[in-house]
């Protein structure tokens, strides 16, 4: 195994583990819109949320690096150049997620100062780190993409998916910089922050993700390269060419001029296309494999990363997406029910499918399958779509009471939240969530098992320990 490819193992443990403390956070935040006097002058809802959507990030962003240090290596056929630097920045990372975590926890707020944004929280959603902390990621991504570029430059070797993956680590870097605020104007600050986010989810990690699945795709179903690369230069060009000026669904009612209604609708509502490319790959790919795989929990994630990316970004997405709809819609838990469905699809499931496939790969396993994969991602997508749901009926009932009734006042949004159907959606939401996190549980242990368990029928048939 490549020195590269333990790190890979490292990154994958570690974005497995946060992903546990994601979900304990997210529960806890759930927890509060049931009981909002919950931990009263000791934790508040929204350091706890910070918990989880930073964690979010982090532990996708180090899913991606786990990715990319174990498929870099076979891509190559060599050792990755600066895998010594590269293993020091993997303890960076973690040690500085332990200490902002302790920071977001014990300190949650400080005094409106330079030193805040510094030492505490940056202000940024999605992206809170202190600056001292966001310096730091900074330097574990130029360290990421120095390794890829010098190893590429170093094997003479270019393929099409790493060459797209290279251009593509530009505007991940770039963009993170919108995590540094320096506008003290509110528009244009939420102009600017806008590019980070839905940069990053609609255009960046998408296509980081196509890169990634692609060396999966050839591993899993044995598709030619000439295939994936094809669909890869397909999606790549639909999510450009919808996801840049897609942007401008968030520019309806942040003070921007009033041609982004016009922009943005059009170019969002393009938005699902390339999704719906991905669905058509995933199974087509299948199909002419006529689903044999030797790693079928990894093919189901696969699929569900084809589907979910496509009804939970594509079709949630477009729900609201239109300025008509979004009027009503916009920032209540309606947006929420959409977070979770297209994060879910669009990310997670591929991240769960690639460690299917690297674990397989790293234990030498000829065969995953087992009963405890399918309840897991039984428990995991029934738990997600039931929080979805939750969420979208309670963003229902905050579009009709508050908005189109109460006509967006204060008095009608606590109102609409004391309303029985969202009430009732937030309990659907907790429930849904509980189950959630018993998927993840065996998640885990399943994962664990992955080719250990395989072993044992074997070595009993060589009459091993019998
Ligand atoms: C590709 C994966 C996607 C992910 C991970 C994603 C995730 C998110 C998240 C987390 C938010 C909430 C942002 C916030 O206010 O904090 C959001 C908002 C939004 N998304 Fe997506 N999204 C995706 C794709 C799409 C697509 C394809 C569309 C349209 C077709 C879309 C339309 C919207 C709109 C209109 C909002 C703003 C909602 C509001 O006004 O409150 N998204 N998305
Ligand atoms: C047990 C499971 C989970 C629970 C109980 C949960 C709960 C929550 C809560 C209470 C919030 C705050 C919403 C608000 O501001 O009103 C939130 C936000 C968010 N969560 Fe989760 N979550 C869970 C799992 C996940 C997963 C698996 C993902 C990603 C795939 C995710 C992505 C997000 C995102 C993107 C937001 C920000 C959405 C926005 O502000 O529009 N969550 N979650
Ligand atoms: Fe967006």
């Amino acid at each position: 195994m490549y020195q590269s490819q333990k790190l890979a193992i490292r990154y994958l443990v570690a974005a497995f583990a946060l992903f546990g403390v994601m979900i304990a956070a997210g529960l806890l935040a759930a927890a509060f819109y049931l009981e909002p006097g919950l931990l009263f002058d000791k934790l508040n809802f929204s350091t706890v949320k910070i918990l989880h959507i930073d964690t979010l990030v982090v532990w996708n962003l180090m899913g991606f690096f786990g990715a990319v240090y174990w498929f870099l290596p076979q891509e190559v056929e060599r050792e990755v150049v600066g895998i010594r630097l590269a293993n020091v920045m993997f303890w960076v990372l973690c040690a500085a997620f332990l200490v902002v975590a302790a920071v977001f926890a014990l300190v949650q707020t400080g005094p409106t100062r330079d030193s805040t944004l510094w030492l505490i929280n940056q202000g940024r959603k999605y992206v809170e780190a202190p600056r001292w902390a966001a310096i730091g990621i900074l330097c574990v991504v130029a360290v990421f993409m120095f390794n890829i570029v010098a190893t590429a430059v170093k094997a003479r070797r270019m393929s099409g998916v790493l060459g797209v993956l290279i251009v593509d680590l530009v505007p991940l870097f770039v963009l993170y910089l919108d995590a540094f605020p320096s506008e003290t104007n509110m528009a244009k600050d939420m102009y600017w922050w806008w590019w980070l986010v839905h940069l990053w989810v609609e255009a960046t990690w998408e296509v980081l993700i196509a890169c990634i699945m692609a060396w999966t795709l050839m591993r899993l179903l044995d598709t030619p390269r000439r295939i994936v690369e094809t669909w890869l230069y397909i999606t790549i060009g639909l999510v450009m060419g919808s996801g840049i000026l897609g942007l401008g669904h968030h520019y309806y009612w942040i003070g921007t001029p009033k041609y982004w209604f016009d922009l943005g609708g059009f170019f969002s509502a393009l938005e699902p296309l390339p999704l719906i490319g991905m669905v058509v790959h995933a199974v087509y790919d299948a199909g002419v494999h006529r689903m044999r795989c030797s790693n079928r929990p990894a093919l189901y994630w696969m699929f569900a990363e084809a589907f979910g990316n496509f009804f939970g970004a594509g079709v949630f997405g477009f729900m609201m997406t239109l300025p008509q709809i979004n009027l009503f819609t916009h920032g209540t838990q309606w947006t929420v029910s959409h977070g979770h469905f297209a994060w879910w699809g669009a990310y997670v499931c591929g991240l769960i499918s690639i460690v299917y496939v690297v674990l397989a790969q790293a234990r030498d396993a000829r065969q995953v399958d087992g009963p405890l994969w399918k309840w897991a991602f039984a428990l995991l997508n029934l738990g997600i779509v039931g929080m979805v749901g939750g969420l979208l009926i309670a963003g229902m009932a905050q579009a009709f009471y508050e908005r189109a009734l109460g006509g967006s006042t204060l008095q009608s949004f606590i109102t609409a939240q004391g309303s029985s159907w969202f009430v009732e959606g937030m309990w659907v939401r907790a429930a849904f969530g509980v189950m959630f996190a018993l998927g993840y549980v065996l998640l885990v242990v399943d994962l664990a098992r992955v080719g250990r368990r395989a072993a044992a029928p074997e070595l009993r048939a060589a009459g091993v320990g019998a």
